[in-house]
């Protein structure tokens, strides 16, 4: 028995002292149409390739750097780090309450293990593999605000003042590093928060960047880094023939300064080049062509868009359930306000443009997935409103309405009123996205009938992140998944394929037939 908290007895897992290695057989469907339209009919192959998939146990030393550390988020998942590391307890009107990671797939959700002959056992998803214990992250950052992180934390308003108190002495010391402000990108409004920057060429910025990484990777003797965007949401980029198109001529802009080259894919860049994994939390598209490019050629993990915390997520399970249970969502509207320094952001037209495209398309699977209830090219109408309002700080509301055609030209309206602090939402997903592409990272895979071949990682773009974001980036030409629980499937699946367990079937089977 290893010192891993699960431990698979099968002659198909092999534990060694550097790695977990399981034979795992990975079942997929091939499907061709045999009718035409007036009498369609498919025949189904099922298929089996034999894997061999190997996980390093090693947990590295991790550092984690964001961008945007000043802001709402960045403060309140340095506050959730420490006060969980620290665990810290604080009196509020409501008792005593205790540090927690509520929220996080990763450390306050279980998966099920199997049955121990009288009851189911679940066990939290991260003993599932030796994943990085978020107590040892180290944590930096890039802020266009110099502000100490304890400042503005009491800037963001978004935590009990008798929390804030003790993480204050914790927090003070750290200072954010200075970073990119090209005004163009973010809106007009953070002009006044940006006194703390990096000047020079493009080119001497991403190196100042790149040097930020190295100095903090020695500092605290890492591993590994991984960079997070956490930062305002820019403004689309456009994308450019000859200027961001390919990796050679990003390069190539970067050192020309090309104005349409943005902060948050210098900060890409940057992170390539060193070797760290880059996670964009925000909705812009930072992944210009070049940039993925970028990423391939190094062999380096990418995953974006834009953070799936409130309203989304409830979108990507409330319209999964209706398509699925064969009802006939027609209209879909959301109003959001809020107060906080992102609502102020999007308050102008450019950066709204960029949420309200990251938020538009985030039911199109599950609509094509039902060709009874929609016709090719067939979408419900989607509308989405963002509006500034001050009072409400980072509590963010979020009001849904879905229409949906029932029986008989029958309607159904839904209405959802949702009320959540963003950032408590956002700062656990931030987790999620580290701790996740980590233990990814360390995973490898190979066809057992080539066992002479070299294992290979994940492909660059981490498509397995689409679980915590709006706006899942994916490999060119593979599938993108919204919906909410096939993405958690994913997730659990691929844990479990490497300790050598199935895909959950649900099927319970053994209770059902005697
Ligand atoms: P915030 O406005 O409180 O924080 C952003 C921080 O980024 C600020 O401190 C600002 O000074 C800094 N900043 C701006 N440009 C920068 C640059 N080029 N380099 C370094 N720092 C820069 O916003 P918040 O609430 O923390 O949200 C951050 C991002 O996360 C936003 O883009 C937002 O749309 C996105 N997001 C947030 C969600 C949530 O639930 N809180 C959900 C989905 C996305």
């Amino acid at each position: 028995m290893s010192s891993l908290k699960i431990h698979v007895n099968s002659p198909r897992v092999e534990y060694t002292a550097e790695a977990i290695l399981a034979e795992y057989d990975y079942q997929t469907m091939k499907v061709a149409r045999a009718g035409d339209d007036s009498a369609p009919a498919y025949e189904v192959v099922p298929e089996s390739t034999k894997l061999l998939i190997k996980t390093d146990i090693k947990v590295p030393k991790l550092g984690v750097m964001l961008v945007g550390w000043g802001g709402n988020n960045g403060t309140t998942i340095t506050a959730a780090l420490l006060a969980n590391k620290l665990k810290l307890s604080w009196e509020t009107k409501d008792g005593v309450k205790r540090a927690n990671w509520y929220g996080s797939l990763i450390e306050a959700s279980t998966v099920r293990l199997g049955s121990d002959g009288v009851e189911d056992v679940y066990v939290p998803i991260s003993w599932m593999l030796p994943m990085v214990n978020p107590d040892d992250i180290e944590l930096d950052g890039w802020d266009i605000s110099d502000m100490n992180l304890a400042d503005a934390m009491e800037r963001a308003k978004v935590l009990d003042i008798n929390l804030q108190k003790q993480l204050r002495p914790h927090m003070r010391g750290l200072k954010p590093r200075k970073s990119l402000y090209f005004p163009d990108f973010i809106a007009a409004n953070q002009e006044s928060r940006a006194n703390n920057l990096i000047s020079g060429t493009k080119k001497q910025q991403l190196e100042a960047i790149r040097k930020d990484i190295r100095d903090f990777k020695a500092l605290k003797k890492l591993d590994k880094v991984i960079v997070l965007w956490t930062a305002n949401t820019e403004r689309f980029a456009d994308i450019l023939p000859g200027v961001n198109d390919t990796a050679d001529n990003l390069l190539k802009s970067i050192d020309e300064s090309h104005p349409e080259i943005s902060p948050s894919t210098v900060f890409a860049v940057a992170s390539a080049l060193e070797a760290c994994t880059y996670l964009n939390g925000s909705p812009q598209n930072t992944f210009v062509p070049g940039a993925i490019e970028l990423a391939e050629r190094l062999n380096t993990f990418i995953g974006g868009d834009d953070f799936k915390s409130g309203q989304t997520k409830i979108k990507s399970v409330l319209v999964d359930f209706l398509v699925s249970a064969g009802i006939k969502p027609v209209s879909i509207v959301s109003y959001n306000h809020l107060g906080n320094n992102d609502g102020y952001n999007l308050s102008a037209p450019q950066q709204f443009r960029s949420k309200e495209i990251s938020k538009s398309n985030v039911v199109d699977d599950m609509v094509q997935s039902n060709k009874v209830l929609y016709k090719d090219g067939e979408k419900p109408d989607h509308c989405v409103v963002i509006k500034y309002v001050p009072y409400v700080g980072d509590s963010k509301r979020a009001m849904d309405e879905y229409t949906s055609e029932i029986l008989l030209n029958g309607h159904n309206t839904i209405v959802v009123h949702n009320t959540c602090e963003d950032s408590l939402l956002a700062s656990p997903i931030i987790l999620d996205l580290v701790l996740l592409s980590e233990i990814c990272s360390r995973m490898s895979f190979k066809r057992a009938e080539q066992p002479d071949s070299e294992y290979r990682c994940f492909r660059s773009v981490l498509s397995i992140l689409s679980y915590l974001l709006k706006a899942p980036l994916v490999p060119q030409g593979t599938p993108v998944v919204n919906a909410l629980f096939k993405q958690r499937c994913a997730i659990e699946n691929v844990l479990k394929a490497c300790v050598g367990i199935p895909p959950e079937n649900h099927m319970l089977l053994e209770h059902k037939v005697d």
